[in-house]
């Protein structure tokens, strides 16, 4: 509202008077009219900060000028008391606005730009509005004058020329550059009445609008930490189909980069090295890291983590890369003690069993003396109560096992009610026995080592990947079960538990380990070595969160809001996503596996068998004793029935 009425007035009181044609205030009209064109300008680019340029000669506006630019925090550099451009720019402060009134002054030359440029104030910091007046060839003019100075592809530099024929009017043009020559495009036009008008492009950020470098060379930096012998460095991180048991993870960004090159019309230069960065004694850089510091080279090919130190050197981009690192160890399926058999009752229970029948096989002795007795007494000859301990033994197996004697063979109501409730605890064990087995077996075998505890409960070796991460997540870590971990599980045995992941590799195979590594990788090289059952044996225990690593660039370089925006849309475009997938294992489906566990294998059949074999043996040697040595079973029978007859009678 306010705006319209002062652009009525502006009407009135200044572009009429202008047809009067007094040549005096047409001179202060031009320079309010630009003045207008700056707040519009300011206004526009949501800017609440200027700075206005003034010459010597023009000291005498300052006051007209605060007036006008009341709304705005307003700074004059003036050439008359010289200070430090870069002063007028504390630490971090808000974009400003700058204003210059006449581009194609000498001053402005040779002040202004030429300490911006050295100073690096071409860039989105300042938003420049530099006017002056055009003629036939704006472009030509612009580039005669604004070239050879430092100015980057984030430059804000708006030069707003007025047209010919003196009505007020700019024609505004926006500048930047990539790389030599300057990159000057038409951008609107402003008047008093219309204001600031942009074509429709120029609605767009600045990095949407500047997407073509055409054909540019950036400078990229890359770790090759590991690779194949016999080929070259390029070929090898341009391979994305074999090799994967190295680390896929320089390789995968490189094809997000691929992306990001025919996105931007960019071509890169990549340099190698083969180390993430370390800083050395004196404050400088190794690897990456130090190509970056030392600017030869403008972005990381390769994924950074996120680490204190090198954040006060570099600035990073949003996230490239995440890298699950977390126990992985084959889970041990059935205690490897017992076997199957065994496996329905705990040991105490089987002792009990055992106990309860030893028990009453003991018991029925007694009641056979018992039987016998009062057979013998009552005159009646009963041939099937025998009393060997051996008919007792069988007696009882036939009970338990739910064979059942004879129930005419005991007359006593004890022995009866022995034999009875034997029975009834014969069936009710044999039932849950054989229910648990095959519901066992059925059922998928519930895994118990699913938290660090639980791991560093067990019986399993614990180690972890000889890298320095690992080092400083088991040691500087307020958490005292991780630390425990480490001192007392990983280093009971240091050598032989901080290993390279290919070592690691090989002792998960065998089984009873549980190595603390870059999951995928583990799985790349575990897909090779593993049997199918045994890679869906494994087991991953996470306590720590995954690693999120991104690009870097040096601190305020000009390429970063382009790097950050092609990342986010790589990421929002589901690309990146897709990128990942394409680079993780293929793990074999698991649940075909289960299937598989309903039958009983030979491992665990085993010793079923063995015990047969064993018993059939003992048995056969046993016979072959009885017939070297002529046993007559019958006639020792014979003999030990008379000698006890004999007994019991007197
Ligand atoms: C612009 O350049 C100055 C000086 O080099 C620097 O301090 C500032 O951080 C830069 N700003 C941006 C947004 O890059
Ligand atoms: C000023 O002149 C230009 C042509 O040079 C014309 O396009 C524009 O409409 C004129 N503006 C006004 C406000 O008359
Ligand atoms: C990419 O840059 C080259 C070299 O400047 C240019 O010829 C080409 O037209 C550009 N491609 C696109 C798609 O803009
Ligand atoms: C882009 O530049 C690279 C190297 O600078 C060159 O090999 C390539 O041919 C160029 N592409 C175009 C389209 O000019
Ligand atoms: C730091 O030391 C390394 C070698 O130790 C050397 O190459 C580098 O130039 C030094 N950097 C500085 C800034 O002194
Ligand atoms: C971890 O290391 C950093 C710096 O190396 C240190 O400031 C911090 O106190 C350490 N934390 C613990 C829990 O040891
Ligand atoms: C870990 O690796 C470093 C070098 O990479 C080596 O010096 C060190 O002996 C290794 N430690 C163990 C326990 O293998």
């Amino acid at each position: 509202m306010i705006k319209l009425q002062v652009k009525i007035i502006l009407w009135i009181f200044i572009i009429l008077p202008r047809f009067s044609g007094s040549r005096q205030i047409e001179n202060i009209n031009s320079n309010s009219m630009k003045l207008f064109a700056f707040e519009d300008f300011l206004y526009y680019h949501n800017l609440k900060h200027a700075l206005v340029v003034l010459t010597l000669e023009e000291e005498h506006k300052i006051e007209g000028i605060q007036h006008l630019l009341a709304n705005y925090y307003v700074q004059f550099y003036n050439l008359k008391k010289p200070m430090k451009f870069d002063e007028l720019f504390y630490y971090n402060s808000p974009r400003t606005g700058v204003l210059i009134f006449n581009y194609d002054n000498d001053y402005a030359k040779r002040y202004i730009y030429k300490i911006a440029s050295e100073m690096g104030y071409f860039n989105n910091t300042q938003a420049w509005f530099m006017m002056g007046s055009g003629g036939a060839t704006n472009e030509q003019t612009i580039m005669e004058i604004l070239s050879g100075y430092n100015i980057n592809i984030d430059a804000d530099i708006t030069v707003a020329l007025e047209t010919a024929d003196n009505n007020f009017t700019y024609q505004l043009y926006d500048v930047y550059q990539i790389n030599a020559p300057l990159i000057i495009e038409f951008k609107g036009s402003w008047s008093p009445i219309k204001g600031y008008q942009l074509l429709n492009h120029f609605k767009n950020t600045w990095v949407v609008r500047r997407r073509d470098f055409y054909n540019f060379t950036l400078r990229a930096s890359t770790a090759l930490i590991e690779k194949p012998k016999g080929l070259d460095d390029m070929s090898y991180l341009a391979n994305d189909k074999e090799l994967l048991q190295f680390d896929p993870m320089q390789r995968k960004t490189y094809q997000l980069f691929k992306l990001i090159q025919s996105m931007y019309n960019l071509s890169l230069d990549i340099g190698f090295t083969d180390n993430w960065g370390q800083m050395l004694n004196n404050g400088s850089w190794t690897g990456v890291m130090g190509q970056i510091t030392s600017h030869q080279a403008d972005f990381a090919l390769c994924p950074m983590r996120f680490v204190l130190d090198r954040q006060s050197s570099v600035q990073f981009t949003p996230i490239l890369h995440t890298q699950f690192i977390h126990f992985l160890f084959r889970h041990p399926r059935r205690n490897i003690v017992r076997n199957i058999f065994f496996e329905p009752l705990s040991t105490l229970v089987w002792w009990s069993v055992l106990a309860l029948i030893t028990f009453s096989t003991l018991l029925l002795v007694l009641h056979v003396r018992q039987e016998h007795r009062v057979l013998t007494v009552g005159g009646e000859h009963h041939h099937r109560v025998e009393r060997h301990f051996a008919f007792v033994w069988f007696t009882m197996m036939d009970t338990y096992l739910q064979q059942g004697p004879d129930p005419e063979m005991f007359r006593l109501f004890s022995t009866r009610m022995l034999i009875s409730a034997s029975s009834i605890f014969g069936f009710m064990l044999m039932q849950f026995y054989g229910a648990f087995i095959v519901g066992s077996l059925l059922s998928d075998s519930p895994r118990s080592i699913v938290n660090l505890q639980a791991l560093y409960d067990s019986n399993l070796d614990i180690g972890m990947e000889n890298i320095s991460y690992n080092f400083v997540l088991f040691t500087n870590t307020s958490n005292q079960l991780v630390r425990d971990v480490y001192s007392k599980r990983i280093c009971r045995n240091r050598e032989h538990n901080i290993l390279s992941i290919d070592q690691g590799a090989e002792r998960l195979k065998q089984g009873g380990f549980a190595f603390h590594a870059a999951i995928d990788r583990m799985y790349r090289l575990l897909i090779e070595l593993l049997e199918e059952h045994e890679f869906c044996e494994l087991q991953e225990i996470m306590f720590n969160p995954p690693y999120v690593a991104s690009s870097v660039l040096a601190k305020s370089s000009p390429w970063r809001e382009h790097l950050a925006h092609a990342i986010l849309h790589l990421q929002a475009t589901g690309l990146m996503q897709y990128n990942d997938k394409l680079w993780t294992v293929p793990k074999p489906d698991c649940s075909l596996f289960k299937a598989a566990q309903v039958e009983v294998d030979l491992e665990h059949f085993a010793p079923a068998l063995f015990a047969l074999a064993l018993v059939m043996l003992a048995s056969g040697t046993v016979f072959l004793l009885e017939l070297l040595l002529k046993y007559d079973q019958f006639a020792l029978d014979k003999k030990i029935q008379l000698l006890s007859v004999n007994l019991l009678l007197n």
